[in-house]
């Protein structure tokens, strides 16, 4: 189960498995779901201090009405509600891609959350004003007219988005450097500006840089087959050569934090937006 109250995975030494065995396990991997636990022990990946979804069971706790926004597998919503005192009379979640639909559609039923099948730039399926508390962690991108609209006057989005240049260390081994576009996208001042030109009033978001580190090429190979945006177009056979590589690199150097040998860099930002 992956919250973030929890690591990525635990570092248990390098691995000097073979290329080929390392790879072909990570192929065989089914990539549904939002639950990083194959990662254990082959990637770490370092939680914001702020513990996001516990801190969501405390805020379920006070509402009424709820929405999650982009579920994934729903594990982090059915973890937060397995912790909150109470949960809300309604709660609802939305997921775009159908194998994670189904998968937080068994998970969340038990709740008595019913999960809707939206793609995550359509309209939300809701009217106006229905929800109290909004969340989200790590949308693909807020929608904040949409998240505006279907918030009641008062209501609260509560959410923890990635930040600007998420895993680049991995990303630009692959592609190169970052157009600075890219690497200036999901900015929290960014952020910041788009939620209130919505009409949303920030009253807290708080960054953090964290690190993530990669122990075996396995853990390379599921990480870009898993976050498919990372390095789109993204096949073992098409970057053999740079695979082959960063393996050989791993075994005589030790984990991958990034391209040249720098200093331990720290990985992706993560900022919590809560907004009325
Ligand atoms: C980064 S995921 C976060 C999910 C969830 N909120 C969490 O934190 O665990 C956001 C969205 O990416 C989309 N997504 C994830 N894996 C995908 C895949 N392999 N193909 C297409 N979309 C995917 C899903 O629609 C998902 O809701």
């Amino acid at each position: 189960m992956l919250c973030d109250d929890q690591p990525m995975g635990e570092q248990q030494g390098r691995s000097h498995r073979r290329y080929d065995e390392l790879v072909a396990e990570a192929v065989a991997a089914p990539t549904e779901g939002w639950d990083f636990s194959w990662f254990e022990g082959r990637a770490t990946e370092a939680r914001p201090s702020w513990g996001y979804a516990t801190s969501l069971a405390e805020r379920l706790a006070g509402a009424e009405a709820a929405l999650d926004i982009q579920t994934g597998g729903g594990e982090v919503l059915d973890f937060a509600l397995g912790r909150a005192l109470k949960s809300p009379a309604v709660t609802v979640a939305t997921e775009g891609w159908p194998p994670n639909a189904a998968k937080a559609t068994a998970l969340l039923r038990p709740r008595g959350v019913a999960v809707v099948a939206a793609p995550e730039d359509a309209r939300l399926p809701f009217a106006d004003d229905t929800f109290d508390l909004v969340s989200s962690r790590h949308p693909v991108g807020p929608r904040w007219a949409e998240i505006v609209r279907v918030l009641q006057p008062g209501g609260r989005y509560f959410a923890q988005h990635v930040g600007p240049r998420s895993a680049y260390e991995v990303v630009e081994y692959f592609l190169g450097p970052l157009p600075a576009e890219r690497s200036s996208d999901r900015h929290p001042d960014r952020e910041r500006a788009a939620a209130e030109a919505a009409g949303l009033e920030i009253v807290d978001l708080r960054a953090e840089r964290l690190r993530m580190e990669f122990h075996d090429i396995g853990a390379v190979v599921h990480f870009l087959r898993k976050v498919i945006w990372m390095v789109p177009g993204f096949t073992v056979e098409a970057y053999e050569h740079q695979l082959r590589a960063l393996h050989d690199r791993i075994e005589t150097e030790g984990p991958f934090r990034g391209p040249q040998h720098p200093p331990p860099r720290r990985g992706p930002q993560a900022q919590r937006v809560s907004a009325e």
